[in-house]
């Protein structure tokens, strides 16, 4: 297609504009924390209703008609003009975040969402773009992610229903109590109009600044595997048991530790953490008698997760054994991997071309609620520069001229999508 000189500059300037405004909007859901100091939202908390009382303002002067689903997601719709069977693209990401997180991870996919509304009041499409701020993607309060996206797709399965908070309270009596309070939320579904899902993040790493380029193209994420493993051995007097007839939980925890990143080192690109740990009953001079750890692992490929997820839970039972320990496994998700829509990728890329910027396909290692929609809605994912690829952290940071970029191509992918939408319809 060829693009007027007119609707270039309008599209620079309208991405400029947006992107000052997208800035300060990330600032002013940063607020929005259920711990002063830093930010935290999680799912279905107070501050996340923050976010959604914030937000919501937004998206109705922009001409959307705004809803909570029963699963806290904030849905914004942009009807097509006058065409109530038009097709949807979903544009959306997550409004969570992990302790002490940054600004923009989640955030900014959903603000991309609206300033891409913002900005096409100047033209019309035969599309609808429906927003969608999801309420869980990084699993912070039940230790399973993507529950606001599983909801939408209709995969809540009894095993995620069953997990509980740290004050015992399970995801499924989280739900009721939430819907119970919330009358008028809707159904918690996609679309049957939903006709393509795109999601923009910011990298989580250092990729695209070390090729100085501001936007990726994501042609697949890394599954994931998410254990909770638990030793349990006996508590006792730290200075009366001799070393030789101890079975400190701790002690074998700490040994597997070790194998757990030794295993991952063995596969090509395996990444496998423990990120939490957990000792009872926790005195400076008693042997630790139960210790909870978990673990996550991912690998773009399905089998060599696999293969790495076996031989650490292999190692665990070993090392119990050897110690005289018990130890009990749960392994709550599993999330494969996933390739994005070829033809929707290639249009990004071709968007991303249009609007004058080079790209690199990527595979992401972190999870993106794409993962869930990909299965069910052709889906296409862009990164954003992350300086110092400084992510789940404070520090995280993304550069205005940046997401001006982001929006500048999410225009041109727009108008990519409306000739892909009309092609489609003539060729039906
Ligand atoms: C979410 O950011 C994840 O990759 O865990
Ligand atoms: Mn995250
Ligand atoms: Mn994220």
């Amino acid at each position: 297609m060829s693009l007027t000189t007119t609707g270039e500059a309008s599209r620079v300037a309208l991405a400029r504009e947006g992107a000052g405004k997208l800035m300060h909007r990330c600032k002013v859901l940063a607020q929005c924390t259920e711990k002063p100091g830093e930010i935290l939202r999680t799912f279905l908390s107070p501050a996340m209703d923050e976010v959604h009382g914030t937000m919501r303002p937004w998206m109705e002067a922009a001409g959307m008609t705004v809803a909570v689903d029963w699963a806290g997601n904030l849905r914004g719709l942009y009807a097509a003009d006058g065409n109530e069977s038009a097709p949807r693209l979903l544009i959306g990401s997550h409004l969570d975040t992990v302790p002490n997180a940054g600004a923009y991870d989640g955030v900014l996919g959903v603000l991309m969402g609206l300033a891409l509304v913002e900005a096409r009041a100047v033209r019309s499409y035969p599309f609808a773009i429906e927003v969608i701020g999801f309420s869980d993607e990084e699993g912070t309060r039940f230790g399973a992610p993507f529950l606001g996206s599983r909801a939408v797709v209709g995969e809540l399965e009894s095993n995620l229903l069953q997990c509980v908070d740290g004050d015992g309270v399970s995801v499924a009596d989280a739900l009721r109590d939430y819907a119970a309070l919330r009358p008028e939320t809707v159904e918690a579904a996609l679309s049957p109009r939903a006709a393509a899902y795109l999601e923009f993040h910011i990298e989580q790493g250092p990729v695209l600044e070390s090729r100085n380029l501001a936007l990726g193209i994501v042609e697949g994420l890394a599954g994931q595997s998410r254990c909770n493993v638990e030793f349990r051995g006996r508590a006792g007097h730290a200075g009366t048991n001799p070393m030789k007839q101890r079975r400190d939980a701790l002690a074998g925890a700490a040994e597997w530790i070790t194998t757990v990143e030794a295993i991952a080192k063995r596969y090509e690109n395996a990444v496998a953490t423990v990120g939490q740990i957990a000792a009872e009953p926790g005195g400076v001079n008693v042997i630790p008698g139960v210790v909870r750890c978990s673990v996550d692992v991912r690998h773009a490929e399905d089998a060599v997760r696999a293969a790495v997820v076996q031989g650490i839970l292999e190692e665990a039972r070993a090392i119990a054994a050897k110690r005289g320990l018990h130890v009990k496994i749960a392994q709550y998700h599993e999330q494969p991997a996933v390739k994005l829509n070829a033809e929707l990728v290639a249009l990004a890329e071709r968007a991303a071309g249009h609007a004058g910027y080079a790209t690199k396909r990527m595979t992401s290692g972190a999870g993106h609620d794409a993962m869930v929609i990909a299965p069910h809605v052709p889906s296409a994912m862009v990164f954003l520069r992350n300086p110092g690829g400084v992510s789940h952290h404070p520090d995280e940071n993304v550069a205005e001229e940046d997401v001006a970029a982001a929006i500048h191509m999410g225009l041109c992918f727009l108008d990519e999508f409306a000739a892909h939408v009309k092609g489609k319809g003539q060729s039906a």
